[in-house]
């Protein structure tokens, strides 16, 4: 591998956690004697104008309506500290509930605060739909690296938001469940957790109730938060996921569309 400057930069950058390096996690460089391989992380074009009615609020900081991922966040953080964990699934007991919209407001409210790098990844394998809501195409995810060995550093996409980076993709992929509970997938998580110690990964997960995915899934993350939507979620539906999810990895619940907000 030729370690030219452009190598060494991005090997400084991604050791120090910049969003313009990245490592590539294929797998088989690793534990051999090879060094990494380094790229420039791929810089898409994001729509920023579209937030707000996409319902990204987190983005817009002094927004009074930020102030509700502000404090999920903390909450998040100060459990997650504790307790030395970084790789959080986002789940609920059904489909659109607001999952994808709570993880990505989630990780654009840690993106926010100094030093904290996030990386979200898509793993709605029927319905990826992360880079529809941040604005951009993209026809490739982490299934293309599960099923054809393409590197991360291939996927990893930076979607101009400082210390944000994203994995979606656009296939919808049959046999999800298989592949999100496959050995190459929890090694996978558990290779992200360790190379980015200091990074939250936020997987956003299809539903507990609807498919075997989510279960599948779940064995590999340290911690599940559940989106609830105020008003439409059953007591039934919500005490059944609950139970679905260990005890010691269940980070808590998002009340989602809850309007009592009185200002
Ligand atoms: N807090 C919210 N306020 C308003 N609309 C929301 C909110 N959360 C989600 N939605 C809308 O509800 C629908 C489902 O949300 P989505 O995040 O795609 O659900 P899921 O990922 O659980 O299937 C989308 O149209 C989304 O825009
Ligand atoms: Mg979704």
């Amino acid at each position: 591998m030729k370690t030219d400057g452009f190598v060494e930069k991005a090997t400084r950058d991604a050791i120090a956690g910049n969003s313009s390096g990245s490592f590539d996690l294929s797998g088989e460089l690793p534990l051999k004697r090879q060094p990494f391989m380094y790229s420039l992380t791929k810089q898409v074009v994001v729509d920023k104008k579209r937030f707000k009615e996409q319902h990204l609020v987190a983005a817009y900081s002094e927004d009074p309506e930020s102030d509700a991922y502000k404090i999920l966040r903390t909450q998040v953080q100060q459990r997650a500290k504790s307790q030395g964990w970084n790789t959080i699934m986002v789940t609920s007991p059904r489909p659109r509930s607001g999952k994808t919209v709570s993880a990505v407001n989630l990780a654009l409210s840690m993106a926010q605060e100094f030093h904290q790098t996030v990386m979200l990844v898509d793993c709605d394998l029927a319905k990826q739909g992360i880079h529809t809501l941040l604005g951009y195409e993209s026809n490739r995810g982490i299934a293309d690296h599960l099923l054809e060995n393409i590197p991360l550093s291939d996927l990893i996409v930076c979607p101009g938001i400082s210390k944000l980076t994203v994995i979606s993709g656009g296939k919808t992929i049959g046999g999800s469940t298989e592949l999100l509970g496959s050995a190459k997938m929890g090694q996978l998580v558990a290779e992200m957790k360790n190379r980015y110690q200091n990074r939250y990964i936020i997987f956003d997960v299809p539903s507990l109730l609807e498919g075997a995915d989510a279960i599948a899934f779940l064995p590999y993350v340290d911690a599940v938060l559940m989106v609830v939507e105020s008003g439409k979620t059953s007591m039934t539906d919500c005490t059944t996921a609950v139970q679905l999810v260990p005890q010691e990895k269940l980070l808590g619940c998002v009340l989602n569309r809850h309007a009592a907000i009185s200002r």
